[in-house]
């Protein structure tokens, strides 16, 4: 019988790892210099924590959660997104009790049943950033701009931002009056998905991609101008912060998101090189969340990118990324082995990398080496073993040089 991996899923191989590895790197030594501390939580919850967060009528709650029953008739769902997790986790540990202002981030797998596709996986991965505690538009633009920073030093090119605002439950009613007046009889038209929307969720029309819908929606009159007071200074403060810090972003009106938590900000960062699942990043603001939770009345605001992305991205500017063997040890003849092999050991534990040659031949060793990106190969055959010496080559300038064996170590110490 042959298995292979589960639709949507996939194996991250060796020469792909690299990757994922420095999209780690670069996002925790970011986050640190911005005063955020990783969190982990499980990778399944009570479904009840989604449901009740990310609402009953989203996609990703009524079509695409990973939801069984444990042993003991739990219901239980692998995470969809991490923010609910984050919440509950803030909430449970009476974090506010010692600092309400916690800002956290998490790295790891999340799933959704979706129709996969290129970008779109069952099972993919997040790393993201929760700042719970303030309702501050700093902190929206701070985090919007961390967003930028950390593509940035990832050196992702040609990223925009998309911002909007949703605004607050108070004028989200008014927001959501004048869509249904916007649409009025022409609701026959839309797709089925807005036309259920319609009763219980206006304002995630607005998301509807469908080309039919898209072009009707496209002529509905900005939503900002139903917005109240403070959550128009609100988004005010917040561009012209972004202005101020030098942050690119584009006014997209219809960025309602797939969540159901949010208030007042939305953004996305988008790729132009991704096709149609464009989306490296997403977030926003979600003042209600903490308390329909359980917990205090505590604004806040996040973000979460796809590796996946942020990997399609990156192997575009590079092709591979090799773990840079220093040395190669190359034995020419059985008897040679066991010696080099000792000497690799004294090496790895000097804190050099470095990997034993089987070519037993000078050139497909050599040939070997350059693969791997060798920056020496230690050649050392009967002749260097009557005289107890090695070669040293230097693969950069094709010198070679002949050391005591008792020098090895010192030698690459000092290289
Ligand atoms: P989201 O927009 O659902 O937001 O997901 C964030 C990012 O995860 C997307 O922009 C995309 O890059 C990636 N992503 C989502 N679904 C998939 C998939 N099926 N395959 C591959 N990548 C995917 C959230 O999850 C919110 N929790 C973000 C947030 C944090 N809002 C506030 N704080």
């Amino acid at each position: 019988m042959n298995y292979s991996l589960p639709r949507g899923t996939k194996d991250i191989l060796p020469d792909e790892v690299a990757f994922w590895h420095e999209i780690e790197q670069i996002s925790r030594d970011l986050f640190s210099r911005y005063q955020f501390s990783e969190i982990r939580t499980p990778i399944f919850e009570t479904t009840e924590l989604f449901s009740r967060s990310i609402g009953d009528l989203t996609d990703i709650v009524e079509k695409e959660m990973y939801t069984f029953l444990d042993k003991g008739d739990r219901s239980l769902t692998l995470r969809p997104e991490g923010t609910a997790p984050i919440v509950r986790s803030y909430i449970q540990h009476g974090m506010f009790n010692r600092q309400r202002d916690q800002k956290l981030y998490y790295i790891g797998p999340m799933f959704r049943y979706e129709r996969p596709q290129a970008g779109r996986f069952r099972q993919f991965h997040q790393i993201g950033v929760e700042h719970i505690g303030t309702s501050s538009p700093l902190s929206d633009a701070e985090i919007i701009s961390l967003g930028v920073h950390l593509f940035d030093e990832l050196g992702l090119p040609d990223l925009m931002v998309s911002i909007n605002s949703v605004g607050c439950p108070t004028c989200r009613s008014v927001i959501e009056e004048r869509i249904k007046q916007f649409i009025g009889d022409n609701l026959k038209n839309l797709c089925g998905d807005c036309q259920r929307r319609f009763v219980e969720q206006p304002l995630r029309i607005l998301d509807c991609k469908k080309p039919n819908c898209d072009a009707y929606l496209s002529g509905m009159p900005d939503n900002r101008s139903s917005h109240c007071q403070e959550c128009r200074d609100h988004f005010e403060s917040v561009l012209s912060y972004l202005d101020a810090l030098g942050v690119e972003f584009n006014i997209d009106p219809r960025l309602v998101r797939g969540l159901d938590y949010y208030t007042r900000t939305t953004f996305e960062i988008l790729s132009k090189q991704l096709g149609a699942q464009n989306a490296i990043c997403g977030g926003g603001r979600y003042d209600h969340l903490v308390q329909s939770l359980g917990g205090p009345e505590v604004p806040a605001v996040g973000f979460a990118f796809g590796m996946e992305r942020a990997v399609m991205l990156l192997k575009d500017l590079v092709d591979t990324k090799s773990n840079g063997v220093m040395v190669y040890l190359l034995p020419i003849g059985m008897a040679q082995r066991g010696k080099l092999f000792i000497l690799m050991d004294a090496l790895r534990r000097a804190g050099v990398s470095c990997e034993l040659g089987f070519e037993d031949k000078l050139k497909t060793g050599l040939k070997r080496a350059n693969q791997l990106g060798s920056r020496f190969v230690v050649i050392y055959g009967e002749d260097e073993a009557e005289q107890n010496i090695v070669l040293v080559k230097d693969m950069g300038s094709g010198e070679q040089q002949s050391l005591a064996i008792e020098g090895v170590l010192d030698f690459f110490n000092n290289v």
